[in-house]
């Protein structure tokens, strides 16, 4: 295999390095090293070979060879699995279970037949061997300790593995002596090492720690060079693995996990573990058929008034957009006559999971009434829908897909706007009063 390209120099010092450093590693300079200028003397534009443009539908090479994962459920956030010479990075909080997963699925490539590398910079061969064997990992993985960011790039382009994990990108260094996990040393190397991945065609997946007072440089820093950003978060009791950015497939994707003794293991029906300890009868509980990425999720919506002792009474949302929530609120009080004057509201995405999708707006406003008017939903219903400033309902993605789902678990009465299909269980609603009329009856 080809070495690494040295085609950027330091404009200080002249020291070659094989990636746009933001600092020269061997001057320490910032921002001297630049593009290296071509061998050949400067052309006259006689010389230039004349540029053509081409018909997307000519377009044959489409430079994305996909290799399976050998998880569905990562494949699904990858769209499709990992493509060769692409540098993912897999950000969440330290002990989420970024090694574990990412040793399965080097086991997963070495079964296959794919040479597959840790490169473990945290923790010691020996420590990964532990973990591997717990695992059940194939001998056929290899580790590789160091914390060197040349000598990995190097590594890579001279032996090409199919599949290179880094963990962390928080223990590199390009420079000599340099502290590790400084913004720069961060952003740095991942520059280099995802530099080098592309021209071997390896698939480099970066780990990066991220903690909730974001006080180590990472993630954010190394978001823009990367091709793929991961997430991985706790939610409910369960770890879901979510597309952040993609470059090569949709963004939004959601893949479910459970942590077992025997590592992460997909959770077929989410939507049935994120319900199971559903207080059902209770007012201020709705089901909504949510959407994650393309993915119909239903998640339980939880609201919960009480008199204010204040005289701004407070507004407590988690899960949600609070300005969204705020919105519905005044909906609520305008055009379902509903008082919320003096109340105190909390809203709630149960399980600590996060939603984007105003399909969960109608959910928001019927937690919310149930909560103000004490009056429990009947079991087995779920709702869907946008809400509009006139208490009118809109139609979401998918809606047909949605019911589905719910249907699929259990409710027999899903009532959201237009566009939820044909099934019997589906009542399209036009707003909210009707919405409210349907799931309670007329007052
Ligand atoms: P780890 O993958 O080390 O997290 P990260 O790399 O994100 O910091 O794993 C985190 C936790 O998972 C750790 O506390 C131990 C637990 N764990 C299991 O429950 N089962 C297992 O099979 C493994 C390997 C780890
Ligand atoms: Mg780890």
């Amino acid at each position: 295999m080809a070495r690494v390209t040295t085609s950027y120099v330091c404009g200080a010092c002249g020291a070659h390095s094989p990636g746009p450093l933001g600092r020269c590693p061997r001057c320490g300079a910032w921002g001297t090293v630049t593009a290296a200028a071509p061998e050949a003397a400067p052309r006259g534009p006689a010389a230039a070979a004349p540029a053509t443009a081409m018909r997307l539908g000519d377009v044959t090479d489409l430079g994305v060879a996909r290799l399976p994962s050998g998880l569905d459920e990562v494949d699904r956030v990858l769209g499709g699995g990992w493509v060769a010479g692409a540098a993912v990075l897999l950000a969440g909080e330290p002990g989420i279970g970024k090694s574990t997963l990412l040793l399965q699925l080097a086991d997963a490539a070495a079964r296959a037949g794919r040479r597959a590398v840790v490169v473990c910079g945290e923790e010691s061969p020996g420590q990964v061997k532990l973990r591997a064997v717990r695992l059940g990992v194939a001998d056929a993985v290899e580790v590789l300790r160091s914390t060197d960011a040349y000598a990995i790039a190097d590594f890579l382009a001279t032996e090409a593995p199919a599949l290179a994990i880094i963990d962390s990108i928080q223990t590199l260094t390009v420079e000599d002596g340099a502290a590790p996990g400084s913004l720069t040393q961060v952003r740095d190397a991942t520059a280099l090492l995802s530099q080098a991945a592309k021209s071997s065609g390896s698939t480099l997946v970066l780990i990066g720690h991220v903690t909730k007072q974001g006080a180590i440089a990472g993630p954010k820093v190394v978001e823009h060079i990367v091709d793929a950003t991961l997430a991985l978060e706790s939610a409910a009791g369960f770890r879901v693995l979510r597309g952040i950015k993609n470059r090569f497939g949709p963004a939004g994707e959601v893949g479910v996990f459970e942590m077992t003794d025997a590592g992460l293991r997909p959770v077929a029906n989410p939507s049935d573990a994120f319900l199971a300890e559903r207080p059902v009868g209770v007012p201020g509980s709705v089901v909504v058929a949510a959407l994650e990425g393309q993915r119909p999720l239903l998640v339980e919506v939880q609201a919960l008034a009480s008199a204010s002792p204040f005289a701004t009474p407070r507004r407590v949302v988690q899960g949600l957009d609070p300005r969204r929530v705020d919105l519905l609120l005044a909906v609520l009080e305008r055009r379902a006559d509903l008082p919320l004057a003096g109340l105190d509201v909390f809203v709630n995405v149960a399980g600590g999971l996060r939603l984007t999708d105003t399909g969960a707006d109608l959910a928001v406003a019927t937690a919310v009434a149930s909560a103000v008017t004490n009056r429990p939903l009947a079991a087995g219903t779920a709702v869907f829908g946008e809400v509009g400033l006139a208490g009118e309902l809109r139609s979401v993605a998918q809606g047909v897909r949605r019911t589905a789902e719910a249907v699929r678990a259990g409710h027999r009465d899903v009532v959201g706007p237009r566009g939820g299909g044909d099934a019997p269980t589906w009542r399209a609603v036009g707003d909210l009063a009707a919405a409210f009329a349907a799931l309670w009856g007329r007052p």
